[in-house]
């Protein structure tokens, strides 16, 4: 179980409702959740974010401005607007460009989360490298125009993501770390010239640190939603890649075994089904038909869409 994206800092905030865990009171606050998942048998990994750019002073608890590699607004439309609650919608700020100082401030939070993370009763954490989030706006290439060791050269701009593998690797080994990217999506705005390149340079680099996994978006999904035209391949990652590699992002039950059995990669990764389906292994292993999801409770806070799916037993204690 990975849990939702947690944030690391107080900077970081890029939507309303979204947990934290860099706080004491964020720590205990985690544990009756950890204790819970963990007294059903599953290892849970919490997944540690930073938004940057995307977010907002008016979500920040203590206002500040966002931060990011670059002082660029989000400009794609699609992602120019950022909800902060109710029915408001207000315009992506220009972020304040990290110096050298703040990018280590930054480093350290993510290694203090992971720190947290675990006092808090996870096995571990998922480093959030994906969907234009705080590192992926150094690592792809529209995103960063930075002319020190931070941006320019693929080197460059991956040494931000690497730099706070390497801090929370320290900080609680790399058994205890995955980390996940995605090359392809435009999501937020943040966009690779080069995704390939860039990408199999990182992943690479991954090999040092001797990670509980690699977990990477397929090119089909951006954010939570299908795309139609999806050539891109997780493949080469996947070659280059050492240890055990997770895909993600519209996989079923016969997909999945299927990407699994022909070693696209050794586990699977599922979003929105499991929202759906409390029970999804269980489903699985009977081939069960599968709640349908609803989007429109996907980001509402409350039980519903959240805790209310019924197991198979109650549909089908419903159904009789
Ligand atoms: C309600 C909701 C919340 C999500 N939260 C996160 C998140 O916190 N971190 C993340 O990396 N992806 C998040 N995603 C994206 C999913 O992890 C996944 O990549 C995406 O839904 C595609 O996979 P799927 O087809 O199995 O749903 C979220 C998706 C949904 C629908």
């Amino acid at each position: 179980m990975i849990a939702e994206a947690t944030m690391v800092a107080s900077d970081g905030y890029g939507y309303p409702n979204i947990p934290g865990i860099y706080t004491p009171e964020q720590v205990e606050g985690w544990k009756p959740v950890t204790q819970a998942v963990k007294a059903k048998g599953a290892v849970f990994f919490n997944q540690l974010w930073h938004c940057g750019r995307s977010a907002h002073e008016l979500l920040n608890p203590n206002k500040e401005p966002p931060v990011s590699s670059s002082p660029l607004a989000i400009t794609d439309p699609a992602y120019s607007k950022i909800y902060i609650g109710g029915t408001t919608m207000v315009d992506a700020q220009v972020p304040v460009a990290l110096d050298e100082a703040g990018i280590k401030a930054k480093v350290q939070a993510f290694r203090t989360a992971a720190r947290n993370a675990l006092d808090a009763g996870f096995d571990g954490v998922e480093i959030h490298g994906a969907n234009g989030y705080l590192i992926d706006q150094f690592t792809k290439s529209n995103c960063n125009t930075r002319s020190d060791q931070y941006g320019g050269s693929i080197e460059n701009r991956c040494r931000f993501a690497l730099e706070v593998v390497a801090a929370v690797v320290e900080e609680v080994g790399g058994d205890r770390v995955g980390i996940r990217l995605s090359p392809f999506t435009d999501f937020l705005g943040a966009v690779d010239a080069t995704p390939y390149a860039t990408f199999t340079y990182l992943v690479e680099q991954l090999n040092k640190f001797g990670l509980a996994y690699l977990h990477m978006v397929e090119s089909r999904i951006n954010g939570n939603t299908e795309l139609e035209n999806n050539p891109n391949s997780l493949t080469p990652f996947r070659l280059v890649f050492k240890g055990p590699f997770i895909a993600a992002g519209g996989y079923k039950r016969e997909s999945g075994i299927k990407a699994v059995s022909s070693g696209h990669s050794d586990l699977v990764a599922f979003g929105r089904i499991w929202i759906a389906n409390p029970d999804l292994p269980t489903r699985f292993l009977l081939n069960a038909p599968l709640n349908r999801y609803n989007r429109d409770t996907f980001y509402t806070p409350g039980m519903e869409g959240y805790t209310d799916y019924p197991t198979l037993e109650q549909a089908q204690a419903t159904a009789a």
